[in-house]
């Protein structure tokens, strides 16, 4: 028998860790990945560049499932990392695989390059 693995989970925190509409850095420099907290206590994950200048999303300010870049004010939406509004169309910002158990938050170790 064998079994295939296709995500290596890295318990990160807890989702109490992350500010209520708000965000949390975690990772190398060369590979930040921002953990959003929406209102309704949704987690979401991207890689912390924004799709304009490389802007750090996890300094945005998080309202319902998006998040504005604190550069220039470009609105992502969390789920997909695209750009909403006037800016649809102007790149994406990867998503990170993320999940939540028992008020963990876990991401998938790939993303930081474990
Ligand atoms: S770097 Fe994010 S809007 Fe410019």
């Amino acid at each position: 028998m064998s079994a295939i693995i296709d995500h290596l989970w890295l318990d990160v925190c807890a989702l109490e860790d992350i500010p209520l509409r708000g965000a949390r850095r975690i990772g190398p420099a060369s590979r930040p990945v921002s953990i959003f907290r929406t209102g309704d206590d949704a987690v979401y994950a991207l890689v912390d560049r924004c799709t304009h200048k490389k802007g750090p999303l996890s300094m945005g300010i998080v309202h319902g499932s998006s998040v504005t870049c604190p550069l220039h004010g470009m609105r992502i939406d969390l789920a997909t990392g695209e750009p909403i509004g006037a800016d649809t169309g102007k790149g994406c910002a990867p998503r990170v695989e993320i999940r939540l158990e028992r008020g963990r938050v876990l991401i998938d170790a790939g993303a930081l390059g474990v």
